[in-house]
């Protein structure tokens, strides 16, 4: 799909003024409210933060108000907005009023106030950690979404096992994307579903905790988020940073990096979009007084060659076994490096690439893995032997047509063919097969001939199975040439202040 995206809405409305104070944001403008509208929101202690559905002296709001005012293109004010999120997120407001509403954004979009209230009101529907008992700094990578992203499960524990704090709120499979949560999940018994004093006691334990949104720590998301995933409404930059920001916020982090995806897998096809992805959530998270980076990564293949959830956590133990596809560990090995360095832990990000190296290489990453599953409940067993981990019944191979090169492959097709395997959901109230996936036999480069394998479906229902094939063929493109230049993994860096390296 190909959505331009509504940007005007920045620049046509009113500007706001917004106050960048340290850890807390205030936005006046005078198109929210007769006569100004503050809101101030100050972090830094755990919280559970005022409820205001309603802004003093001003009328209820009305649900339907608030989805027609979005639908006809008009700015939505701060009071709106808190209303439409807090009653979402008590149950006063359905699911359909909910989901006409996000739909009616991500076709309008939102204005850079509307953007900062959303992000706002999601991050105060729960706690905001206090984490200052932990003494290391406390670091965070997120990413955008993409198909074969496996890197959270390498990186929380190989940071964690060089000297710093991994406190990681992740996000279950949205759209054709996998979700780290789910990725988890596949491991028996583990628990992402912790409350904060738990959350406490395994970073306490082994220096990092891998959960999902909670009852207490970005509810909003934790229900915005599974409703955009089944009404094709992920793909807004403005309901991504909110997304995004207000959950790693919610997490009492010093400095996060973020990995925005660009390619065919990623919900930001084009590289301008996701610099302007970049840009919202950077600004956002330096307004709240935390140290960001975004690294502009490229999704237009599958990252590594294994696209599902038990089949992910596989791929992840051989990279923390110093092994892997090459643009695995080297992505992991650059995010790293960046954690590394924003959180203080080393003096150049060359120096935090090496320092992530020496924990795989050491296998300390490997042990802080182990350790984390421990305390999470996970069944260790599957971590000595991966075949422990859910298998699905069946295979299938996707046989080249012909001989050449492969010169593309459609990256959403794979991650929707995973979907349609029972990897992810079409429905809410669906759950996930951890077993089933794809294993890429060749990569964009690839010789590859006439009948050769080029990918095997892991299935455990035929009919799912032939509708997955279909799309894995169609996703290959091959020619009678090698692309001539390969993508590359890295295509940018943006900093603090929209600047970019
Ligand atoms: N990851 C999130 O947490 N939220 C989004 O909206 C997209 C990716």
């Amino acid at each position: 799909m190909n959505i331009s995206w509504p940007r005007s809405s920045l620049t046509s409305l009113v500007e706001p003024v917004v106050y960048i104070h340290e850890n807390s944001i205030e936005i006046l403008s005078p198109g929210l409210q007769s006569g100004g509208f503050a809101l101030s929101h100050h972090l830094g202690m755990t919280q559970n933060l005022p409820s205001t559905s309603s802004v003093a002296g001003s009328a209820p709001v009305r649900a339907v108000d608030v989805i027609r005012k979005k639908r006809d293109g008009q700015e939505l004010s701060v009071g709106e907005i808190q209303a439409l999120v807090q009653g979402y997120t008590s149950g006063e407001i359905p699911d359909y009023q909910a989901a006409a509403w996000l739909m009616a954004g991500l076709l309008r979009g939102f204005n850079r106030a509307e953007t900062a209230a959303l992000t706002d009101a999601m991050l105060r529907s729960g706690e905001v950690l206090d984490l200052s008992e932990f003494s290391p700094k406390k670091v965070d990578k997120h990413s955008t979404g993409g198909v074969g992203d496996k890197t959270s499960l390498v990186l929380a524990p190989v940071v964690a096992a060089g000297g710093l704090l991994v406190p990681m709120i992740s996000g279950r499979g949205l759209g054709h994307t996998g979700g780290t949560l789910d990725k988890l999940e596949s491991i028996p018994g583990f628990n992402v579903n912790l409350p904060v004093q738990e959350f406490r006691r395994v970073l306490r334990g082994c220096g990092c905790c891998m959960i999902g949104q909670t009852a207490e720590i970005a509810p909003a998301d934790r229900k915005l988020y599974a409703l955009r995933d089944v009404t094709a409404t992920v793909e807004s930059p403005y309901l991504i940073c909110a997304s995004i920001m207000s959950k790693k916020l919610a997490e009492g982090i010093d400095a996060l990096v973020l990995d925005v995806k660009t390619g065919s897998g990623a919900f930001m096809k084009k590289e301008e979009d996701a610099v302007f992805l970049a840009e919202l959530m950077v600004e956002t998270g330096e307004r709240m007084g935390k140290k960001v980076v975004a690294l502009i990564t490229d999704m237009d293949q599958p990252l590594g060659v294994k696209v599902g959830n038990a089949l992910e956590v596989e791929e992840v133990l051989e990279v923390l076994q110093g092994e892997g596809p090459a643009d695995l560990r080297e992505l992991c090995i650059e995010l790293a490096g960046w954690m590394f360095e924003l959180g203080g832990a080393v003096t150049s990000l060359e120096e935090g690439r090496q320092r992530a190296v020496q924990m795989i290489d050491s296998g300390r990453g490997l042990a802080k893995f182990r350790e984390m599953v421990k305390l999470q409940g996970g069944d260790l067993a599957t971590i000595e032997d991966p075949k422990k981990l859910p298998q699905a019944r069946h295979t299938l191979e996707v046989l080249s047509p012909e001989n050449g090169y492969v010169s593309a492959i459609a990256c959403e097709a794979v991650g929707t063919a995973c979907v349609i395997l029972g990897g992810g959901r079409e429905k809410k109230e669906d759950s996930v097969d951890p077993a089933v996936g794809i294993v890429l036999h060749k990569k964009v480069g690839d010789a590859v001939s006439a009948r050769e394998p080029m990918a095997t479906i892991h299935y455990n229902a035929e009919p799912r199975a032939d509708r997955a094939k279909m799309l894995i063929q169609g996703s290959y493109r091959i020619s009678g040439a090698p692309p001539e230049a390969a993508r590359p993994l890295l295509h940018r860096v943006i900093r603090g202040s929209g600047g970019k390296n």
